[in-house]
């Protein structure tokens, strides 16, 4: 899909985005490229990353990419620093990286509940940690009059509760309380701006092939509100709080969902709906003698 953005938005910018080499991360890593950004790619199997890192290539997006682990101290630092030494400076981290599973909360150890807030919730903070030096206005190579972005891919888990997922819910729950509180104190004391993103179900990406098989899609599509998201929609969103048209926003989470979260399955149609009022209204306007009747 043509992109509603002119080709300069995010133009000398660089980013860094983990879980970068597939899925939602490379298709932000992609725009953002197709829009003026150099891009650093963050993945723990390095093929995957060399062959995302050739596509960018393919569009002439400055890329380079590197094999790590968001749960590595010590990959996180190199990293970060790394994507510093090849591009000079850094102005946009995403952090896209999760990992994720469908287990009943009785059958799931603390190890695999660890696992995922390791990746998810303290593997994002690790990343913003590290890259706050080079994100700081001030900081190396950046322009002296602004700080840098950081947006955090989160969920709708916890918007109520997930059947299944109690560890990633709980793991997106604590990345959004991480956004606020960054995007309050590294918003105020060194203008960067902090937000995430939750996407609702995007077609052709792990979130849907791993934990909406066609088993449990088939009954999710009998309802009229259902549809996927592209992995363009969350791309766009990235671009948007990228660009200066998201200047002035800091501390939000976005919601790319088409409005799902919102909804719960219909029970009742339009029509039965109106009948049933009709009939309880009358019943409860019914008055004593001598008072007028109700229009209805
Ligand atoms: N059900 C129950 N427990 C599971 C599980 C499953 N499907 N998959 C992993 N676990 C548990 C393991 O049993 C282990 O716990 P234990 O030591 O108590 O047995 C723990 O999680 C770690 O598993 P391991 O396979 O060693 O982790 P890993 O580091 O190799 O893989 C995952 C990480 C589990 C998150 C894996 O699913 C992954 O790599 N995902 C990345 C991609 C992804 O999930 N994307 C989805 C984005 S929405």
């Amino acid at each position: 899909m043509e992109s509603p953005f002119k080709a300069d938005v995010v133009k000398g910018k660089v980013a860094l985005v983990t879980g970068g080499g597939s899925g939602i991360g490379y298709e932000i890593s992609l725009q953002l490229g197709k829009h003026g950004a150099s891009v650093a790619i963050m993945g723990r199997r390095k093929h995957v990353v060399d062959s995302a890192v050739a596509a960018l290539h393919s569009y002439s997006i400055p890329a380079i990419g590197f094999d790590g682990d968001v749960r590595k101290e010590e990959d996180a630092a190199r990293v970060v620093e790394s994507t510093f030494k090849h591009f000079g400076k850094l102005d946009i981290l995403v952090n896209a990286a999760a990992g994720n599973f469908l287990v009943p909360a009785e059958d799931l150890s603390p190890n695999g509940f660890r696992t995922v807030v390791d990746i998810d919730t303290i593997g994002t903070f690790r990343m913003c940690r590290e890259a706050l030096k080079y994100l700081k206005k001030g900081g190396p190579g950046r322009d002296p009059s602004t700080g840098g972005l950081i947006i955090n891919i989160t969920a709708l888990l916890h918007y109520g509760a997930t059947w299944y997922q109690i560890h990633a819910s709980a793991a997106k729950a604590a990345v959004d309380s991480i956004t606020r509180s960054l995007a309050l104190e590294w918003g105020t004391d060194h203008d960067i701006r902090v937000n995430g993103i939750a996407p609702g179900a995007i077609d052709d990406t792990a979130g849907v092939i791993k934990l909406a098989p066609e088993e449990i899609l088939s009954q999710i599509k009998q309802k009229p509100l259902y549809k996927f998201g592209e992995k363009w929609d969350i791309a766009m969103a990235a671009l948007y709080l990228a660009s200066d048209a998201g200047k002035f926003v800091n501390g939000t989470i976005m919601v790319v969902d088409g409005g799902q979260w919102l909804s719960r399955p219909r029970y009742v149609s339009n029509d039965a709906v109106k009948q049933l009022s009709r009939r309880e209204e009358i019943k409860s306007r019914v008055k004593p003698a001598g008072v007028p009747k109700s229009k209805l």
